[in-house]
């Protein structure tokens, strides 16, 4: 594992969010970003070396509107980069880490991301991602 890429915090209301991180927190505010593959908007802020992702569903079927009903906004994932990333899954197979897709999805800025069982991760969802190679 890399660095800690990033912090996502999973919001119902996209608006009220940015002005916490953007106004009352003071975050470089960077940019939206659409995951159509994951059926989530991101608001990503600059936050030192690492970087903030508020996001919110796009769909009703959005895996983001299940976690938002069951356990209400906060945050949802942290992802570590990685280089290779097939390597590390067979690495962390090999550990007994449960991984919750078997092939790489797409992730923001065309990274390639997979997330690991958050009962093999002490309860917290981890993501690992390597990023868009060039
Ligand atoms: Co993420």
């Amino acid at each position: 594992m890399k660095k800690l890429d990033h912090i996502a915090i999973a919001v119902p209301d996209l608006d009220a969010a940015e002005r916490i991180w953007r106004e009352a927190l003071q975050l470089e505010w960077k940019g939206w970003e659409e995951v159509p593959e994951q059926k989530v908007l991101t608001s990503i802020f600059r936050a030192g070396v690492t970087r903030l992702e508020l996001i919110t569903p796009t769909a009703e079927d959005s895996p983001i509107t299940g976690f938002l009903e069951r356990r209400g906004p906060g945050l949802h994932h942290i992802c570590f980069e990685v280089d290779d990333l097939e390597a590390e899954m067979e690495r962390l197979k090999e550990q007994g880490i449960r991984l919750l897709n078997e092939a790489p999805r797409a992730g923001v800025g065309g990274s390639r991301v997979v997330f690991l069982h958050p009962k093999d991760t002490g309860g917290v969802l981890v993501e690992v991602m390597e990023k868009k190679k060039g």
